[in-house]
């Protein structure tokens, strides 16, 4: 069975609570058990980490190489401006899918600016929380192809 991460950056741990008008209802927990459940129906192993912290999301990001055969990734802010977690993701082999629950392109402008883009395998925004899931479909057909 494939092994996945998802990763949570900064302020979504507020989920729930934080803006509803932009990110919904849905409680951190609640999200996080659902994407444990769509990843099981997906047959994919998955693993779940929050941190409010650049470096402690890089330092997942190397683990990472090593355990998991794939990351979604939620970078929050740092989505716009972290050169440090694109080289991250630059440096490990396992493929990234970014993912946003909010439409970054249609928000303020500096949103729509993602550093971290060019090295991940797909871009997900705008979805709510189903972007997890959808990038959850996108390891899972990454992996069907290398088969
Ligand atoms: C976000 C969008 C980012 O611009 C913002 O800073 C977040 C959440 C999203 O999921 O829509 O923290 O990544």
């Amino acid at each position: 069975m494939k092994k996945v991460l998802v990763i949570h950056g900064p302020n979504l741990n507020l989920l729930g609570e934080r803006e509803p008008e932009i990110y919904g209802t849905d409680t951190f927990d609640s999200i996080n058990d659902e994407i444990m459940q769509n990843a099981k129906e997906r047959n994919l192993d998955c693993e779940i980490f929050q941190s409010n912290h650049e470096g402690a999301i890089i330092d997942k990001l190397h683990e990472a190489r090593k355990e998991f055969d794939g990351v979604v990734l939620n970078a929050g802010a740092y989505t716009h401006y972290s050169y440090a977690i694109r080289d991250a993701i630059s440096a490990i082999k396992i493929p990234v899918v970014e993912v946003h629950l909010s439409d970054i392109n249609d928000r303020e402008g500096f949103r729509a600016t993602s550093v971290i883009q060019e090295v991940c395998i797909a871009q997900i925004s705008g979805f709510g929380k189903k972007s997890y899931f959808l990038g959850l479909d996108e390891l899972k057909a990454f992996f069907e192809k290398e088969d």
